[in-house]
């Protein structure tokens, strides 16, 4: 999480420093403090004033005129940090730190420090498969540095390959992943989000509101937590969190197949989906025609996927939904019990702050010992963290998750 969280971003000189601006935005926005170090090559892509407006804080250049709060520039953001981020990171900077040559603020600062930091290289493609720098990656990676994959796609020079800086959430995901503790490593979670569509004809379907905003941030915390994470999602139009595997699928038939296909490695089960309940009987394969009529739609219904894993004496812990309108605890509780679940994550439509489609949440934790913990508004991601901190909870009284 990156709420309070003090980041020092180092920029060096490449095309993509203009990235860094996003990034700071990014980081700014999710709640972190960022202190921001130039390298003078960097100021001749983007100006300190840029990077000073939207950090909010000074922003550090030189070696020998430290500016504003702090003295010794190079000791002081060390103790300020929580983590240290270079993106973009030039193979000049990447040369330099692996061969221990501090010849500016960013090299010397990011000696004198042991955060947990996190390198994002950005270059040519022939320069990035250069075996000097290639080697210079490996040492950093050997030294503890997290050194991000460049992506692939079109670079500056005009041709295509490897050395783009990664897309800016997914830096952001890197961080917070740096910054989290590996509480879940081991562990194998099985996540399912979003809502299900059961067709009708080729260009309609039964479906429901859910975004898949909570269940993609349970996938994306149990992965930076250290989890070997499977997402199975409906159909959803967020962006895929980093996660090890993502199934996509439709229907509600669908998904009940790929949960049965794997929950039984799974020491973790969550299940965030909004299953539809029912699909309709048959499926027109030619578009229904309004004026053929429409007596009415015979609907069948759908597997309950929570309770056939609750039937089948899952060992691993099962956690469920409940999104209701009315008597949200009782529904919670019988649903708790009636799917022999672990326990079950309730809330309400009716409560502001949360629902489908919201990037909060309010929920109330129910656990099979009968325990209950009413969260406040919070975000999803901060949500999906304090329940998997209930999970752990649950793990110590039930014995090691996945005893088979
Ligand atoms: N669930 C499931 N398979 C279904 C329906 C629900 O696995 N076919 C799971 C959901 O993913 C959630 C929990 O069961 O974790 C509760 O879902 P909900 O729709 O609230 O339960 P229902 O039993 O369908 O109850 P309701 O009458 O409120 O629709």
């Amino acid at each position: 999480m990156l709420k309070d969280k003090k980041i020092v971003l180092g920029i060096t000189g490449g095309i993509a420093a203009y990235k860094a601006a996003e990034l700071t935005r990014g980081l700014i926005k999710a709640g972190a403090q960022v202190r921001v170090i130039m390298t003078k090559s960097a100021t001749k892509f983007i100006t300190p004033l840029t990077m000073q407006t939207l950090s909010q804080g000074p922003v550090y250049t030189d070696m020998f005129s430290p500016a504003g709060e702090f003295d010794m520039a190079h000791i002081s953001l060390a103790d300020f940090a929580d983590a240290f981020v270079v993106a973009p990171a030039t193979g000049n900077l990447i040369g330099k730190l692996a061969s221990g040559i501090a010849d500016d603020l960013l090299t010397t600062t990011l000696m004198a420090q042991d955060r947990p930091t996190l390198i994002c290289p950005a270059m040519n493609d022939k320069m990035l498969a250069n075996p000097i720098v290639q080697d210079n990656i490996k040492k950093l990676r050997h030294h503890g540095y997290e050194v991000m994959e460049s992506a692939t796609g079109e670079l500056a020079c005009k041709t295509s390959g490897a050395g783009r800086l990664p897309d800016i959430p997914v830096i952001m995901d890197a961080i917070e992943s740096l910054l989290s503790p590996k509480d879940f490593a081991g562990e194998q979670v099985l996540v399912t989000a979003g809502p299900t569509q059961e067709p009708l004809d080729p260009v309609r379907y039964i479906t429901n509101l859910s975004s898949g905003k909570m269940g993609y941030a349970l996938a994306a915390a149990a992965h930076h937590r250290g989890a070997r994470v499977t997402l199975i999602s409906g159909p959803c139009t967020l962006a895929a969190p980093q996660v090890d595997e993502i199934i996509f699928v439709r229907t509600a038939l669908q998904m009940y197949e790929a949960v049965m296909e794997r929950y039984a490695k799974a020491t973790l089960i969550i299940k965030a989906a909004a299953v539809a309940d029912y699909r309709p009987k048959s499926v027109s394969d030619e578009k229904i025609k309004k004026n053929k009529g429409l007596a009415g739609i015979s609907l069948a219904p759908n597997p309950d996927i929570i309770a056939a894993i609750g039937a089948k004496k899952h060992k691993g812990i099962v956690v469920g939904f409940a999104m209701e309108t009315q008597d949200l605890l009782a529904h919670a509780r019988r649903k708790l019990t009636q799917k022999n679940m672990d326990m079950i994550v309730a809330n309400s439509l009716r409560e502001e702050g949360a629902g489908f489609q919201t990037d909060t949440n309010v929920v109330t934790i129910i656990d099979k010992s009968g325990k209950m913990l009413r969260l406040d508004k919070m975000t999803k991601i901060e949500t999906a963290h304090r329940i998997l901190d209930h999970v752990k909870t649950l793990k110590k009284k039930k014995g090691p998750v996945g005893k088979k």
